[in-house]
This record gives structure tokens, sequence and C-alpha cells, in this order.
């Protein structure tokens, strides 16, 4: 039986395009966010744990005091576990809350409070997954790691995947890929940010604004639409 891999065929001008246009919208649209001014990635890592099923507007709130409670990692591992589920208290999703804890004592305990770097220690830490990781890899060390949320797979699924796979996994298979080789030498961080930023701005799940949108040549979903609106027989006026 032979086994079918996707290596997505994207023309390197079209990479280019893409990733031209994208940094270019982030550059003059982008959100000035609090998580997005460090490096640091005990930060890094506390923003993207509070932002797994919780709006960004509600992690401002909690992000700063979090932080002003406990500043470094070594701060956060010394904790009580009543303290932490107190600091999280009205955030939810408790169980972020516990991993993050368990993430700080582990950091601490076994690598001397600095953060493993590549994206398989960083997945063996408590409730980091590969989206997380490959944050916390880009953002905080400019690894050029994928990231796929909500978001980013919207962006990619409508502008590459001209025909969905039946299969979710051949789906994931082929937009993790994607998110890895669109990634523009050295500049993991601005295009993991940008890619969110379109996502949630721009490439809205509900009433995208194609008209504003400079990727539209380039998208799959927008050609399509168009296709549809032009065969659509017009309504003869009354
Ligand atoms: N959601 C998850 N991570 C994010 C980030 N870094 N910026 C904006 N939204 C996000």
């Amino acid at each position: 039986m032979s086994v079918r891999t996707y290596r997505p065929r994207l023309a390197p001008k079209t990479v280019r395009a893409f990733q031209t246009r994208l940094l270019d919208w982030f550059k003059h649209h982008g959100r000035d966010l609090p998580w997005r001014s460090t490096r640091d990635p005990y930060k890094i890592l506390v923003s993207e744990i509070m932002l797994q099923q919780t709006q960004v507007d509600r992690v401002l709130d909690y992000y700063g005091r979090f932080l002003r409670e406990y500043p470094s990692i070594q701060d956060l591992a010394a904790a009580g576990r009543s303290a932490v589920r107190e600091s999280w208290d009205g955030l939810g999703y408790y169980a972020r809350a516990r991993h993050l804890h368990a993430t700080a004592r582990r950091v601490v305990k076994r690598h001397a409070g600095e953060f493993p770097r590549t994206l398989d220690q960083l997945m063996d830490l408590p409730g980091i997954g590969r989206y997380t990781a490959g944050a916390v890899a880009s953002f905080a060390f400019g690894e050029s790691a994928p990231i796929l949320d909500t978001n980013v797979r919207r962006v990619l699924t409508r502008v590459f995947v001209r025909r969905r796979p039946s299969r979710q996994a051949a789906l994931d298979r082929r937009l993790w890929m994607l998110a890895e080789l669109l990634i523009p030498c050295g500049k993991a961080w601005e295009f993991n940010q940008a890619l969110m930023d379109f996502g949630a701005l721009m490439c809205t799940a509900r009433n995208p604004r194609c008209s504003d949108c400079r990727l539209g040549e380039l998208c799959a979903w927008n050609q399509a639409q168009r296709a549809k609106s032009n065969s659509t027989p017009r309504r003869r006026r009354a």
C-alpha cells in the first residue's frame, strides 16, 4: 500500500507574496498587547495559557495582576496551590492554573529555572501542547516553530485549502505543514503574531473583511466566493 504524504505545492512567489502582505498588514494594524513587549518565556507562557479558551480583552485584566503577584517563574514555583487558585479566580478552566503551576515547579526543579527551547522538551511540560510549545519557542526564542490555533487555522484553510480533505487528521497535517513552511526566515515572531491578529481582526469567522483584504488575490476562499456571486443570476429590478 502506498502512503501518500501531502506536500503543499506552493509557488515561491505565492509564499513570498503571502508573507510580505501579511507582515505589512501587521506592521500597520497589529495590536499592541502587553505580552508582545517581552521575550521572557515565563511571561509568554502565562499569556498563552490564559489566552486558551479566553478572549484577549478578558486576559488583559488578569495578565498584569498575575505577573505582579508572581513576577518570576521562581515566585510562581514557590507559591502555594490555593494562592495560585485564588489569583486565577474568575478566569475559569482552573486546570490551566494547575498545569502552569506544575510547569513552573518542574522548570525550576529540573531545568534550574531556565525554560527548555526545543519543541519536544517544551511539550513534555504539564499543559503544554503543540500550539503552546510553538508559541513559546517562536515568541520567546525566535525559533521557526509553527502555531495553529483557531484563528490561524481559519486563515490558512481559507487562503490555501482548495479541496478540504474529508478526514480532520489529514487537514490538520496539511495545516501544520503550511504553518511551518510559510514562516519567513528569521521572522517567526512577527509572522506568527501577524497570523493571529489577521485571524482575529480581518479574516474573522463571521463577516470577514474581504473587501479590505490585500490577500484577496491569493485566497482560494475569496476567489470561490467571487466565482459564486458572479454565477448567481442577478435579480431584475422591479
Ligand atoms: N491568542 C493566543 N496567543 C495570542 C497572542 N500572542 N496574541 C493575540 N492573541 C493570542
